[in-house]
């Protein structure tokens, strides 16, 4: 057949020239289309001689092979060099910093840096932690914990109440004044013996530089069949020795009345101040820094627990002024304003940990 060669390497000429895909499709058309010149000279076939026919019909379907693998081909090598210009343009950097590297890091605030402290140092101990609810009935916070109705100590809460009608049938509601209804909540769960401590926050209305109507408590409950005062004395003289980072701390047990304990005492601890700094263990002031007492046996009996059988202490410690005098923060308001510059100035690094005897790892 005249010309085929000719028309072959021109079709396969301007195939391997095509620069992209719009012209490749363009040859394929003029070329093996339905129209195309190919095409065209396969419709010839019709009108040749046998003879004819068996030369050029195989030599027509091999060109049109030959066109298909060229198209391929080159289609493929189109696609390759386009990734590569991609890749070569719009390549990553994986050694650069993430993005993140200059969003400021934030930091632990201090309330919930001496939570952890304490809560670490009571855990060495053998306390786990309990929870519960800062709405609570008044009975949790209140009856269970021998305090009746009309009781004078329900006054010296200054507690909250929650908005009831008369009407509803539900037990009247307070924001618990303290942690102690924890205790009742520990104690019907696991029954005794039991050793817990229970952080959180409690509230009443009051407010001066060391007083917010917010703030928060650890309340610690150790129940057993013989735990007595000296157990008491020895923790709270252990956890105080752990938490300030000194060996001699001094505890005064001060006489005192909770109507949930019995004996009762409050714990002061011997300081001096230097300079507006604390100095723990040394000088003649004393510092009351938390409540305390055997468990009361109506408190045992509330929370379903024989006190012929068991008995065991209890106390309640103020986290926010254990916070202001280990880290010397002067004003508690502050601890609740949000001030950015103030939780940059007291805040503390995540890794901060605390150990017991070794104080902050930092
Ligand atoms: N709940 C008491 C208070 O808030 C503290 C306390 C707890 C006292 C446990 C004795 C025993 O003042």
């Amino acid at each position: 057949m005249d010309g085929l060669n000719e028309l072959k390497s021109r079709i396969l000429a301007a195939i391997d020239a095509a620069a992209d895909e719009s012209t490749l499709e363009e040859l394929r058309v003029s070329a093996i289309g339905k129209k195309g010149e190919v095409s065209l000279k396969m419709r010839e076939l019709g009108k040749m001689t046998p003879e004819e026919r068996q030369v050029a019909g195989p030599a027509l379907n091999a060109l049109k092979d030959e066109i298909n693998s060229a198209l391929v081909a080159k289609k493929t090598a189109l696609a390759d060099a386009a990734l590569d210009a991609r890749l070569a343009t719009e390549w990553l950097d994986v050694t650069l910093p993430g993005r993140n590297a200059a969003r400021p890091a934030g930091s632990v605030h201090p309330i919930s840096q001496v939570t952890e402290e304490i809560s670490a140092i009571f855990a060495d101990m053998g306390f786990a932690v309990a929870e519960g609810p800062q709405i609570e009935t008044d009975w949790y916070n209140f009856d269970a914990l021998n305090i009746p109705p009309h009781h004078p100590a329900r006054q010296e809460f200054d507690t909250f109440y929650m908005h009831r009608d008369d009407s509803e049938d539900r037990p009247p509601h307070v924001l618990r004044t303290h942690t102690s209804p924890v205790q009742i909540r520990a104690m019907e769960k696991t029954g005794a013996p039991i050793r817990v401590i229970a952080p959180g926050r409690v509230y009443r209305s009051d407010y001066d530089q060391t007083h917010t109507p917010m703030f928060h408590q650890i309340e610690g409950l150790a129940i057993g069949k013989d735990i007595s005062m000296a157990n008491l004395k020895w923790t709270l003289e252990e956890f105080c020795r752990a938490f300030f980072e000194v060996d001699d701390v001094e505890l005064r047990f001060r006489a005192s009345h909770f109507p949930f304990t019995e004996p009762s005492a409050e714990v002061d601890l011997r300081c001096s101040w230097d300079n507006g700094q604390l100095k723990v263990g040394e000088g003649d002031d004393w510092m009351e820094i938390l409540g305390s007492g055997m468990v009361h046996p109506h408190v045992l009996r509330s929370a379903g627990v024989d006190p012929d059988e068991y008995q065991g202490f209890a106390f309640g410690i103020g986290i926010d002024r254990l916070a202001m005098l280990k880290y010397g923060i002067p004003d508690l308001r502050a601890f609740f304003d949000s001030d950015l510059r103030w939780l940059r100035h007291y805040g503390f690094g995540a890794l901060d940990m605390p150990t017991l005897h070794g104080g902050l790892s930092k």
